[in-house]
């Protein structure tokens, strides 16, 4: 393919079946500039010819399918290895691989030992997280090869010195990179010995819940308790007995774990997009012993539980997509709550009162009440209706 910037391949990736929008991308500056650095080593020989390269954060699909676009990329099957920690950019990944005719050739696998085994370049989407960015390069230090070459970029307005101070603690060299377009690379060789166990997920317990908190880097929150997930939980003695309740975007799972425990004849189903995010609640669950309880489940807004299935969902919803703040992603959950409650069924969500759920909730749900409000936030149960 003569597509020297990628242009041909950016314009046709879609970012389904996560939100679209038109200020929404599939692809940023730092894509480009990943790719661009890889080509770049390449001609000048700095990379083994035949080494193997790993993948890890692509959003949507633009560096996996980008890099296969490489000359020299793919001596050695499968040519790239990637982890993406959201079922939605696995998706979207595999979509736009077979829009694209390129869905051979990448292997999707979790962050650890089978991604990164004999890795000589990796190439990452630096996450928002210094933990997340921790995780990543624990493992990377930890199973790629001894002469691995890690390329790690971001947009520069999100990016901190923090981050190169992570890096420096798992690699010897550490090297910032011109910016470019808004956007700058980090460049980390030699990694340093690690220590015996990987690092994540953390434990930690909430005193104030009395609950053991267990997180992966990626997960919303860490170990910690948000203050929208606080409030809601101040109203758990006036919610309904479920037999089958949802924690719907349940990073480490708090949720579940408090309604499973008022709740003793509730099963309780614990769900998000992320991986981090469903690892962390099940640890949550075992460390708590409700794993008899809770179930866990990586999809993307529920769409795998059958319509009608449940009785009661409790929602913290997310509020920022990437960087900026959008109401869309909290409305498709809504909206999937709307066909997993059952009749009758109750969504009890908290929300910051500027961001006016309540006519999606009216419409997608049904009747809603105000069950309490504070300076920053309310919180609303919904009946499903008939
Ligand atoms: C505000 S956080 C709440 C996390 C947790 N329930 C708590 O209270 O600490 C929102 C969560 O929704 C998840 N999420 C966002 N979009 C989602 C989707 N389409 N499907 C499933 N989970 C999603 C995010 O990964 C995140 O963990």
């Amino acid at each position: 393919m003569a597509d020297t910037n990628f242009d041909s391949l950016f314009a046709r990736l879609r970012r389904f079946p996560d939100v679209e929008a038109a200020n929404l991308q599939a692809w940023d500056a730092t894509d480009r500039l990943l790719l661009d650095t890889v080509r770049e080593m390449q001609a000048a020989g700095l990379l083994q010819p035949g080494g193997r390269l790993a993948v890890v954060g692509d959003r949507y699909g633009a560096l996996t399918l980008g890099a296969l676009t490489l000359d020299s990329v793919g001596t050695v099957a499968p040519a790239v290895r990637v982890h993406q920690d959201l079922i939605t950019g696995e998706r979207a990944l595999r979509a736009n691989a077979g829009a694209l005719d390129l869905d051979t050739g990448f292997e999707q696998l979790p962050l650890g030992e089978r991604l990164l085994e004999g890795a000589s370049l990796v190439v990452l989407q630096l996450p928002r997280s210094l933990a997340e960015l921790e995780e990543i390069a624990d493992a990377v230090a930890r199973y790629a090869a001894p002469d691995v070459v890690l390329l790690a970029g971001g947009r520069v307005k999100h990016m901190s010195l923090g981050m190169n101070a992570v890096l420096a603690r798992y690699f010897e060299d550490v090297q910032p990179q011109l910016a470019r377009q808004k956007s700058r690379l980090l460049l980390a060789r030699r990694p340093k010995p690690v220590a015996d166990a990987p690092p994540f997920p953390v434990t930690e317990v909430n005193e104030e819940l009395g609950l053991t908190v267990c997180a992966r880097g990626a997960v919303f929150a860490g170990t910690g308790l948000d203050i929208g997930t606080r409030f809601l939980l101040d109203f758990l003695p006036r919610m309904p007995h479920a037999a089958h309740a949802v924690d719907l975007g349940c990073g480490t799972g708090i949720l579940a774990a408090m309604y499973a425990r008022a709740n003793p004849g509730a099963r309780v189903t614990a769900t998000d997009r992320s991986a981090a995010a469903v690892d962390s609640a099940l640890a949550t669950a075992r460390a708590n012993g409700l794993e008899d309880r809770i179930d866990v489940l990586q999809d993307d807004a529920m769409s795998s539980l059958p319509a009608g299935s449940a009785d009661m969902i409790l929602l913290n919803p997310p509020f920022h997509l990437e960087a900026a703040v959008h109401s869309g992603a909290g409305i498709k959950l809504i909206e999937a709550a709307g066909t997993v409650l059952a009749p009758g069924g109750e969504l009890w969500t908290v929300f910051n009162s500027h961001l006016h759920y309540r006519p999606a909730l009216e419409r997608l749900i049904g009747p809603t009440r105000e069950v309490g409000r504070n300076p920053k936030f309310t919180v609303t149960a919904s009946t499903r209706r008939p």
